[in-house]
């Protein structure tokens, strides 16, 4: 396992994830009744920009580094007012922040008492991280084990309402066949839980192929979000999908101008949004939430 999120923690990739996870977390949140957050490939939960790892890859600097609470659209607001309470009233303009949020931090921020976050997290350091950064929050479990397996363990919550997000690394090669079968077998075994999943687009090919596999499990309410800030190129990534299941009623009138002022943010002329509806669409009624 080579692959550390610290190189990539708060890239164009990481602030497109957690701006769709912020919308859906917070639909989900409307209701009091409580919810579970399952995070199948969680990180380290809070990365420290200032690191080398961080600075070599340069890559916080052209994602997170371009925005700013102060200046940035309202859209961008509920993601970045996260980012802020991170740093402590340390986050200069113009200037990356000292710490960035990974997903399981982001969702612990916004859920309630009544809430139950799952991580897990296979990397032994990042483990150990995440498992000391949730030390003192009664509402989280985290396991180092494979995600995948937590898909099959953990599903069904108990409290029947809840979002799974599935972000891998993409390092094997067949990633985007385990995705695939990963997450129609878990949406076979939890029909009204809300998805979302998160992968890379490089070669048009590859994505064509898993969007086909994925098809052939016949889930029957199904957004694809695309967000770019090129066009994709296999070499370097500039371009990501993301797969939400179930989401929650009219979300994506939130994720689509979220989404458009982060292009707009970034000043990625080459950069753009796409919103489709695989599956069912935003006439057929709302998923349980
Ligand atoms: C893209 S990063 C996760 C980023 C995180 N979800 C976020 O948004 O902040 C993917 C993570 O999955 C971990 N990982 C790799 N294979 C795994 C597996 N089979 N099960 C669980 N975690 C895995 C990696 O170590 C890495 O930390």
């Amino acid at each position: 396992m080579n692959y550390r999120h610290i190189y990539h923690a708060g890239n164009f990739a990481d602030l497109a994830k957690h701006l769709v996870l912020v919308a859906v977390l917070r639909r989900l949140l409307e209701k009091d009744t409580p919810i579970a957050f399952l995070d199948t490939h969680a990180g380290a939960g809070l990365y420290e920009l200032g690191r080398d790892e961080a600075a070599r890859s340069g890559e916080a600097v052209l994602g997170i580094g371009k925005l700013h609470l102060n200046k940035a659209p309202p859209a961008l607001q509920p993601l970045l007012s996260l980012v802020s309470q991170v740093n402590r009233g340390t986050w200069a303009p113009n200037a990356p922040p000292r710490r960035y949020p990974g997903s399981p931090k982001i969702a612990a921020l916004l859920l309630r008492p009544q809430d139950r976050l799952v991580a897990c997290e296979l990397h032994p350091a990042d483990s150990i991280l995440l498992r000391k950064l949730f030390a003192e929050d009664s509402r989280a479990t985290i396991h180092r084990m494979d995600g995948y397996q937590a898909l099959k363990a953990y599903l069904p919550p108990k409290e029947r309402r809840g979002l799974v997000l599935i972000d891998p690394p993409f390092e094997a090669p067949d990633e985007f066949d385990r995705l695939a079968a990963g997450l129609g077998r878990a949406v076979r075994k939890w029909p009204t839980g809300v998805f979302l999943a998160w992968y890379p687009q490089k070669e048009a090919a590859g994505v064509q192929a898993f969007l086909a596999k994925l098809a052939q499990h016949r889930i029957r309410k199904l957004l694809h979000v695309t967000f770019a800030v090129a066009a994709p190129s296999a070499e370097r990534l500039s371009a990501c999908g993301m797969l939400l299941v179930n989401p929650p009623w009219r979300v994506e009138g939130e994720i689509e101008p979220a989404l458009n002022a982060l292009v707009a943010s970034l000043q990625a002329p080459g950069g753009c949004v796409g919103l489709e509806w695989l599956a069912g669409d935003a006439t057929t009624g709302a998923a349980t939430v």
